[in-house]
């Protein structure tokens, strides 16, 4: 049976986040979104720092509990990011670490970073975390079974129970031809359990004009 992120209350994310550039970048009163917010690890951070301009918006309501609990100034909502009615020309600043892998299929990854580019203000900026693609040989197996399976390769159970796509440099960056790229790293990203390290992307993009 597969797990979701209702089954991990007590869940730690684990991908970076570099506030000091942020802080940097995006003045205290920008309308910041966070999408796949989980507990509020980073709108906690934000609201530390002094953002009182702040929505999470999550699929799970297990998690968004822990985050109301950290969370005085952000309005959280409860919603699936595929389904969400995001409103235009609105956000100055989108952040989704972690939480785009989570989306299986290139269609609706495709709709979701089209609608948070028309969420975004004509200069507004994006900051992602992604999971990408790993060459270790059960790695490969699993991509390889996923595109037998569901004809997309790279859909992978994690050791969790839960369901990500692992999508390759390539892909990331033809997803995000609509924008900028400020920032781009190459990291190593804790995995799910904490028990080993694997390839991730950082992004920091900006509207294209
Ligand atoms: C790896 S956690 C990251 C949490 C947070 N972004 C952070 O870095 O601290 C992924 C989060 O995305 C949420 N999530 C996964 N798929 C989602 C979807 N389709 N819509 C909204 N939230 C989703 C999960 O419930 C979970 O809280």
């Amino acid at each position: 049976m597969l797990n979701t992120w209702d089954d991990y209350p007590e869940f730690k994310a684990t991908t970076p986040f570099d506030i000091l550039y942020f802080k940097q970048l995006i003045p205290k009163s920008f309308k910041i979104l966070e999408l796949g917010c989980g507990y509020g690890r980073i709108l906690s951070l934000l609201e530390n720092e002094g953002y009182f301009n702040l929505t999470g918006i999550d699929s799970s309501i297990v998690q968004l509990n822990r985050a109301k609990k950290i969370l005085s100034k952000t309005e959280l909502i409860n919603c699936d990011i595929r389904l969400l009615d995001y409103p235009q020309n609105e956000y100055n600043v989108i952040i989704a670490l972690g939480v785009l892998d989570c989306i299986l299929f290139m269609e609706d990854i495709k709709n979701v970073i089209h609608n948070i580019r028309l969420s975004l203000k004509s200069d507004g900026y994006l900051f992602v975390n992604m999971y990408s693609k790993n060459s270790d040989t059960l790695s490969l197996e699993k991509y390889n079974l996923s595109e037998e399976i569901y004809g997309e390769n790279g859909i992978i159970l994690g050791n969790s129970g839960i369901m990500f796509h692992h999508y390759n440099d390539e892909d990331i960056f033809s997803l995000f031809s609509d924008f900028v790229i400020l920032r781009s790293e190459h990291k190593k990203f804790w995995s799910f359990n904490q028990k080993k390290q694997v390839n991730g992307l950082s992004l920091v993009l900006r509207v294209k004009k």
